[in-house]
């Protein structure tokens, strides 16, 4: 199927990242249900990837599935506001604390309107990310730190414009970095995930998130949390489990199990200084939505999701399986003396190759090992186990079970006999 697909695909895949998987060619999925991949020639895998997270509640969730069938059948984009969204809307604000939601088509839609939001309500130019971030394929923040200077991201494609004109960057968990960066007045934004998850795991320190809370609103700077992957710490994301009181959050990936959709939040203050050019006669040039943003089939999805996959329920079988997932890693960690670790944030569980957790992008991005990292990819693959391949990373779904877990914990402590024996 690759050979034949490589004649018409670039690369054989219908986007890009799928050639990442370890091997010569991605595994054909045939059928994704619950927490198993079954691929075109028979073989069925355990898959703690769970599409990088857009499927972080399980393949084909069946209210998801329910809702977005009966949705198909009576209009799937109509330029028109359904009740499912006043609900989305509802709950939204309900479960992350801000009053006012628009939905997006994806994480990184999200994200670019947030920071237009931003710029609207601040009259500011700037925005600033942290080195080792990914927030989506937005030109802003596709950068790294380097010498002391924002440098395009390795390997993107040639940006728009210089990011030294649009953005500034600084390391994770460094409040007097941030307190420079943003003493200027010229930031429109601090956009960042809570947890960075992105290069790894890393944990913010303690009394350091309450800092950039203090810092951005002295500043006048808006706070922009990404929870599309920190929202697996509960079901109002790291934010709610925290107390954490942006002035903007954003979503994506599994909001609608899967469908399409992102979204994201705004407190009244940004509600009230961006409202005016929201809703002027201009209102389809403003720079936000799309054609098919908002979609029937989406809110129709998101709805059933959020009203029924994404639960207290879920979470409280998800983090006792990622609890056991670690402590199966860390055993063999610790008893074969490998200078690794393990990181677990609520449903979403890491193991690295170095002996401590880094603190920054920096230390992460230096402890990575390419060739560990594919060796265990690889390795699982092999024996029907799938692992997000730009990470040594496990997402547990209401689906999975013990006996996946215990299968993993298995092959691991195998591929590292083989390794150190
Ligand atoms: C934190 C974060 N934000 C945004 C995105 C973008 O998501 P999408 O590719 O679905 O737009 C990602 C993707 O990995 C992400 O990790």
């Amino acid at each position: 199927m690759f050979e034949r697909a490589r004649k018409s695909m670039i690369g054989g895949v219908p986007m890009n990242w799928m050639i990442e998987w370890p091997g010569r060619f991605p595994i054909f999925a045939k059928a994704g249900v619950g927490s198993k991949i079954t691929d075109v020639d028979g073989h069925t895998y355990v898959d703690f990837c769970l599409g990088d997270t857009g499927a972080m509640f399980g393949h084909s969730p069946k209210a998801t599935v329910d809702a977005a069938a009966r949705q198909m059948r009576k209009g799937i984009t109509m330029m028109l506001p359904t009740e499912d969204s006043i609900r989305v809307g509802e709950e939204l604000a309900h479960r992350f604390g801000l009053p006012y939601w628009q939905i997006a088509m994806t994480a990184t839609d999200a994200n670019r309107f947030a920071l237009r939001m931003a710029r609207e309500a601040t009259s500011r130019r700037k925005i600033l990310v942290f080195n080792g971030c990914y927030h989506g394929t937005v030109d802003e923040t596709f950068v790294r730190l380097v010498d002391g200077k924002v440098v395009p991201r390795e390997g993107a494609m040639p940006p728009p414009v210089d990011p030294e004109l649009t953005t500034k960057i600084i390391e994770f968990n460094d409040l007097q970095a941030l307190e420079q960066a943003l003493m200027g007045g010229d930031v429109a934004a601090v956009l960042m995930e809570p947890v960075m998850t992105n290069c790894g795991i890393i944990l913010p320190e303690e009394g350091y998130l309450e800092g950039v809370r203090e810092i951005t609103r002295r500043t006048g700077t808006v706070w922009i949390i990404d929870e599309t992957h920190t929202w697996c710490a509960g079901p109002g994301g790291y934010s709610a489990a925290h107390h954490l009181k942006p002035d903007m959050i954003t979503l994506g990936k599994p909001v609608a199990g899967g469908i399409p959709a992102g979204a994201f939040g705004v407190s009244q203050e940004i509600f009230d200084k961006t409202i005016g050019n929201m809703l002027a006669e201009t209102t389809g040039v403003n720079g936000l939505g799309g054609t098919l943003t908002g979609n029937a089939l989406a809110l129709a999805a998101m709805r059933a999701t959020l009203e029924k996959v994404i639960t207290r329920k879920a979470y409280d079988h998800m983090i006792p399986l990622a609890e056991r997932f670690n402590e199966g890693v860390e055993g063999t960690i610790q008893e074969t003396g490998l200078p690794w670790h393990t990181v677990r944030l609520g449903t979403r569980v890491e193991y690295r190759f170095g002996a401590t957790p880094p603190k920054n992008g920096a230390e992460a991005i230096a402890a990575k090992d390419p060739l560990l990292n594919k060796y265990v990819h690889l390795y699982d693959l092999n024996r029907s186990i799938l692992l997000t391949p730009f990470h040594n990373m496990a997402l547990m779904s209401p689906y999975t079970t013990r006996k996946d877990v215990d299968v993993h914990t298995r092959v691991f402590r195998e591929s590292v006999e083989e390794l150190t024996t």
